[in-house]
């Protein structure tokens, strides 16, 4: 059985067992994740999928600004069990992510990936071309959703965070504390 629920405390060591087993600690050096370092996810938006209550998906949504005064999220990472990517969970872990950002009220939705899979969802390079993200990135995979028509009409500038500060350091704080050079997002 599949559900999507809200992360708690208690799924933090298995979401990043998996983003381990997907990505490498090299997804600590991320442009992405100096927006998200030291922040708490957007309030409702960091899910998890369970397949047979095993943790077995994870994506999260934070606050960010997209040029001035302009709300919006960033997400990511995403990321699904590789034993289990490509029977569409994927594709229903977004859905379910996007479709809950537009209920609670976002307007639009900024990430930094392959063009090819996010494009399905409506993802779109040009609506960053005026945008800019604090580190080195590939400008045709910094792409964004308008969850409200015309969300970034005229969106410029640089991405800031803006989301509450957690609490504690991340595992994220921590590894880029130890002086990991940037890669690209
Ligand atoms: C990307 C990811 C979340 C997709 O989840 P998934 O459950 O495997 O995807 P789905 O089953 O919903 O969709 C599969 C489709 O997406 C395509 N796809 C998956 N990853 C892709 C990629 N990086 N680029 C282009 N297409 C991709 C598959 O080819 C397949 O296409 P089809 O529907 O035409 O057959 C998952 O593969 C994953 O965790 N990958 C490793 C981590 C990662 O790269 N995360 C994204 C960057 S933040």
């Amino acid at each position: 059985m599949i559900t999507i629920r809200e992360e708690t405390f208690a799924d933090v060591e298995a979401r990043e067992a998996l983003l381990d087993a997907c990505f490498s600690d090299e997804r600590f050096a991320k442009t992405c994740e100096r927006l998200r370092e030291g922040r708490l996810p957007a309030a409702g938006l960091a899910l998890v999928l369970e397949k047979d209550a095993r943790l077995a998906g994870t994506v999260r949504l934070w606050h960010v600004t997209a040029g001035p005064r302009r709300p919006s999220l960033l997400l990511g990472p995403i990321a699904i069990d590789p034993a289990l990517q490509g029977l569409g969970l994927g594709s229903k872990l977004m859905r379910a992510a996007l479709k809950r950002a537009k209920a609670l009220g976002h307007r639009s939705v900024l990430l930094v990936g392959d063009a090819p899979y996010y494009e399905r969802f409506g993802f779109l390079a040009v609506k960053t071309k005026e945008l800019s993200l604090p580190g080195p990135y590939e400008p045709e995979r910094f792409l964004a959703l308008e969850l409200v028509p015309g969300a970034l009409s005229g969106a410029r500038g640089l991405v800031s965070a803006t989301g509450e500060r957690s609490p504690l350091p991340n595992v994220s704080t921590l590894a880029h504390r130890v002086g990991r050079p940037a890669l690209a997002a």
